[in-house]
């Protein structure tokens, strides 16, 4: 056998074997570079639940921004950024005079006293000069400036106003630069409406969502023959509806079922199949959805646990019912929730799981059907 690597990436910001459902939001993204300066999607904010591929899209379109030939700084929303996006356009425009475009600038880290010392519209001032300077120099190249922030859903909101300030400045001058950001769905909504930027507000939106069966079932397809491990038709239906559609679980599946399947003589069996699909599941409660759960107050945990008592969708009401606490008051829980990317609306009135397998994994837990139903309302409990 020729491979003996596995091509599956069940990590948090991996780049998959292959892209599943993105390739339109690429291709917005590619004809947005094509026109240029001013194009609505060289402004994007890409949202979505936990492990659905936010991180993964932002470096999709990296890339379609470094074949056409511009510079992308990439960064994440931790203390700092701003600096930090202006160390890196410093960076990038000693890079340009002195090298091709094409390159992407990550990780850069700032001395510790250049920038902070200085007074806020001082610094401001200092990046937006560089920033106009390194933009006219690529736009007479014929190229731009890619800025995207991941995690934007924790982001300082001054340091939001100034990168918005800042690069609405530069499409008014006509200048080629893009900046496209991912968090999660809920907190990203709160955070435009919250009125830091107008601007912001006019950004291209892209909510995503699981992949279709069939396109997870041409991927497996195509992985598992790429990598020498036979896999019959059904068997890759299977796999495919166990996903779900959904990215973290396509890595999963395929990562362990490919594995179970090297070990029987490179082919899918019944035995390699049930094996991996079982591993696949556990390792997704332990990863995704336990740091999740365990990232939540006692009291947002006990919302999920009354949830998982339906089948499908929950009807707000009724969870409110029984946790013994009022409509409004049940609706905070539900609101922090949203914003935490684990569940979602799902018609009027009702909410369901953003994160699949985390109905079983709640199932499981000690406080499962031991949630106090407070007939009093509850809310000295939760204060
Ligand atoms: N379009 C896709 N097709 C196949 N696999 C994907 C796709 N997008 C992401 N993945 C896989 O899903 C997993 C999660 O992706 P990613 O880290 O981008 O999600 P995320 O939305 O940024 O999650 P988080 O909210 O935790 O930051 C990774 O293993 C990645 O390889
Ligand atoms: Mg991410």
């Amino acid at each position: 056998m020729v491979t003996a690597k596995n091509p599956f990436k069940p990590t948090a910001g991996a780049r998959p074997p292959m892209l599943v459902g993105r390739a339109e939001l690429r291709e917005d993204f590619a004809e947005s570079i094509s026109n240029g300066a001013g194009a609505p999607g060289l402004l994007s904010i890409y949202s979505g639940p936990r492990g659905i591929g936010k991180t993964v899209m932002l470096g999709e379109i990296e890339d379609e921004a470094i074949e056409h030939g511009w510079m992308v700084i990439s960064e994440t929303a931790t203390k700092g950024l701003v600096q930090r996006i202006g160390a890196a356009v410093q960076a990038a425009k000693e890079e340009f005079i002195e090298g091709p475009a094409g390159r992407r600038i990550t990780g850069f880290t700032v001395g510790p006293f250049s920038l902070e010392s200085s007074a806020p519209e001082k610094r401001e001032m200092h990046w937006r000069r560089t920033l106009t300077e390194l933009l006219q120099e690529l736009n007479s190249h014929g190229t731009g400036l890619l800025i995207t922030v991941d995690e934007i859903h924790a982001i300082d909101r001054d340091n939001l106003a100034e990168i918005a300030a800042v690069v609405q400045h530069m499409i008014r001058e006509d200048l080629p630069i893009g900046l496209a950001f991912a968090g999660l769905p809920k907190a990203v909504e709160d955070l435009l409406n919250e009125g830091v930027s107008t601007f912001l507000r006019r950004a291209e939106k892209y909510d995503l969502h699981s992949a279709s069966i069939e396109e997870v079932a041409s991927a497996f397809r195509q992985t598992f023959s790429e990598s020498g491990v036979v896999a019959t038709e059904e068997r890759i239906q299977q796999l495919a509806e166990a996903t779900g559609g959904y990215p973290f679980l396509i890595q999963l599946v395929g990562y362990h079922v490919w594995s179970q399947a090297v070990r029987d003589g490179h082919e899918v069996t019944q035995k390699a199949l049930t094996a991996g699909l079982a591993k696949a599941r556990r390792r997704m409660g332990a990863t995704v959805v336990e740091s999740a759960y365990r990232s939540l107050s006692v009291i947002d945990q006990s919302y999920l646990l009354a949830m998982a008592e339906d089948e499908g969708p929950s009807k707000t009401s009724e969870i409110a019912q029984r946790l013994g606490v009022t409509q409004v008051y049940g609706g905070q829980y539900r609101l922090r929730l949203l914003a935490a990317g684990i569940i979602e609306v799902a018609g009027h009135g009702q909410v369901s799981f953003a994160v699949p397998t985390l109905r079983e994994f709640l199932r499981e837990q000690p406080g499962y059907k031991a949630v106090v139903h407070d007939p009093l309302g509850g809310v000295t409990s939760a204060d």
